[in-house]
Parts: structure tokens; sequence; C-alpha cells
């Protein structure tokens, strides 16, 4: 594998563009117009200056990082690719329709990936004219620093695109979990009824925000408190995850509770929009 494309330079776009040029891959990265293309490959660099201002990135690897990913808005650039990651919007027409225009672009022997974290790889598959060479690459957010990729085999999915993207995420210097295209795969099906509990604690007044984020930091030596950690995520995403795991399940363990709805309807998507739980205003 010598060249990997992302479509989607967002927050999470970003940083899997970001640890596949670091790890000395020629990396296309493409964005709907060039202003949104800027404020990714922006995003990256910034990640890679306070690598390098915390002495953990050399200068020379930024700059090899840097030379190494080449922003578009033409997924036409993706045509000598053997690896595509999708990670647009969390919406099954936006990702179709991306996987049915890189099957005109890129050849056979492709490698095609979602980063979706909920929807499912089979469905978005059955877009695809060559369905076997379809799977899911979950990432987990800040990408650069968590260590985890999950891996999703769909229905159709072949043993020798499952290896390559293995072979990927090893090369990435992260580690692998294989799971089965359920909804949430492994850490949404446990991550997201947690947090959706924390929003239900909080909105029945058992403890203020900050008790329920200290009980879970400093009681279970969780890095961040679940209601930081939604903020961190952002309510809109982990109130779509949710509907489409209640979707799916029917379980009432995946129901959004009304807060988050509100607070979503309200914009408070967390740290992206300023407030969420918190307030970030002045960050
Ligand atoms: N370049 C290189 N290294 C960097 C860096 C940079 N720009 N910025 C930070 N680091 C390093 C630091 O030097 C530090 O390294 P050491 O551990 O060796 O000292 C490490 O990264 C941690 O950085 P900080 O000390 O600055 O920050 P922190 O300790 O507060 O940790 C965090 C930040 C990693 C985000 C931590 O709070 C955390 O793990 N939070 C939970 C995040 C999480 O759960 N993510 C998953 C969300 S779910 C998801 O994404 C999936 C989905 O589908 C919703």
């Amino acid at each position: 594998m010598k060249t990997v494309g992302v479509v989607g330079c967002g927050l999470m776009g970003s940083g899997i563009a970001q640890v596949s040029a670091m790890a000395g891959l020629t990396t296309w990265v493409r964005e709907v117009d060039q202003p949104t293309l800027d404020k990714g490959l922006g995003r990256i660099r910034k990640f890679l200056d306070d690598g390098v201002a915390k002495g953990k990135v050399t200068a020379e690897s930024r700059d090899e990082t840097l030379g190494r990913l080449k922003g578009t808005t033409e997924l036409q650039d993706f045509a000598t690719c053997d690896l595509v990651i999708e990670a647009v919007v969390e919406s099954m027409d936006a990702k179709r329709q991306v996987f049915s225009t890189l099957d005109r672009i890129v050849p056979a022997s492709t490698v095609l990936a979602s980063n979706t974290s909920s929807l499912s790889i089979t469905e978005i598959a059955s877009t695809a004219s060559r369905p076997e060479r379809v799977l899911g690459l979950h990432f987990f957010n800040p990408v650069p620093l968590m260590k985890l990729v999950e891996v999703i085999r769909a229905l159709p999915t072949s043993d020798a695109a499952f290896d390559a993207a293995r072979g990927f995420v090893e090369r990435l210097g992260k580690t692998a979990v294989v799971a089965k295209d359920t909804p949430g795969f492994v850490v949404n099906r446990l991550l997201v009824p947690y947090l959706l509990d924390a929003v239900r604690i909080y909105e029945s007044g058992v403890a203020s925000k900050e008790d329920i984020d200290n009980g879970m930091k400093l009681g279970c030596g969780y890095p961040m408190g679940p209601l930081t950690l939604l903020d961190f995520v952002g309510l809109d995403t982990t109130y779509s995850i949710a509907n489409i795991m209640f979707e799916e399940f029917k379980l009432p363990q995946y129901a959004a509770p009304p807060l988050l709805k509100r607070m979503v309807l309200a914009g408070y998507l967390g740290r992206k929009s300023g407030r969420g739980f918190y307030d970030y205003s002045m960050t």
C-alpha cells in the first residue's frame, strides 16, 4: 500500500489523513470546497506544530508528513489510491453517494472503507459494484492520540480487503479490534448507553454535572467524565448514533433522553458550538 485517500477533512477525516501521512503513505484528502479543505489542513498543521512544541514530533517528521499530504476538492484525484477511507457526515445518503462515485473512479483492486460509527457497512457496500472490497475502519477522536481502530467486516467483505485494511491499521501503529457489522460495533455499543445514562442521571437531578464527571473520572479512572466526553464527541453526533442504534435494536438503553434532544435542537452541541453541558465560549 502506497497511496491512501480520505474523503472528508473534518475532525475525523483530518485526523485519519494525518496518521496516514505520518505512517509514510502519500495521502490525498478531499473536501467539498477550498475553505473547508484549508480549515481541515490547518487543523493538521496545528496538531503537528503543537506536537513539535511538546517535543512529541520532530520538525523534520512534521515537514515530511505535510509533504505527503495532498489536499483536493476532486474525487477524481483518488484514481491512484490503494485504500480510500470515507469520513463524511453520518448520513446513509451522503455515504452511498461517495461510494458510488468512488466505485467509478478507483481501480478494481482498491479497498473502500467507511469510518461510520453506527451505520450498516453492508448497506453502504450494497452501493458498490464490488461490495467485497468494502469494509469499516472506525477511528476514535482525537485520531492521532487514540490507539484503537475497529475493523468491521460487512457480509460480503473479502479476506483480501480485510487483510489489507488490518495491515493498514498495523502500519499506523494502532491496535485493531475486529467487530461484526452491527450498530455501534463494540465501543459505541458500550459507550453510548453509558453516555445516555449520564444525561438521564443529570436530567433527573441525582447530581450536578461536575459531580457526575468527577464520579467517573476519580472513581473509575476514566480520562474524561461522561458529560465532558459528550461535549467532546458532539451532542448531535451522539444523538444521531443513539437514534440509529435505537431504530435497529428497539431497546430502551439506546433511547435518547429528552434533555439530549432539546440541547441538540437548541444548538448546544458541545465544544464545537461553544456550549454543551459546559461553556467553551472563552476557549
Ligand atoms: N502531538 C503529539 N502528541 C500530543 C499532542 C500533539 N499535538 N497533543 C497531546 N499529545 C500527547 C501528550 O504529550 C500526552 O502524551 P503523554 O501521555 O506521553 O504525556 C498525551 O498526548 C495526552 O495529551 P494531554 O496531556 O495534552 O491531554 P490529556 O491527558 O488531557 O488527554 C485525551 C487528552 C487523550 C483527549 C484524553 O482526555 C482522553 O483520552 N479522553 C477520552 C477521549 C475518548 O474517549 N475518545 C473517544 C470518543 S468516542 C469516538 O471517538 C467514537 C465515536 O464514534 C463517537
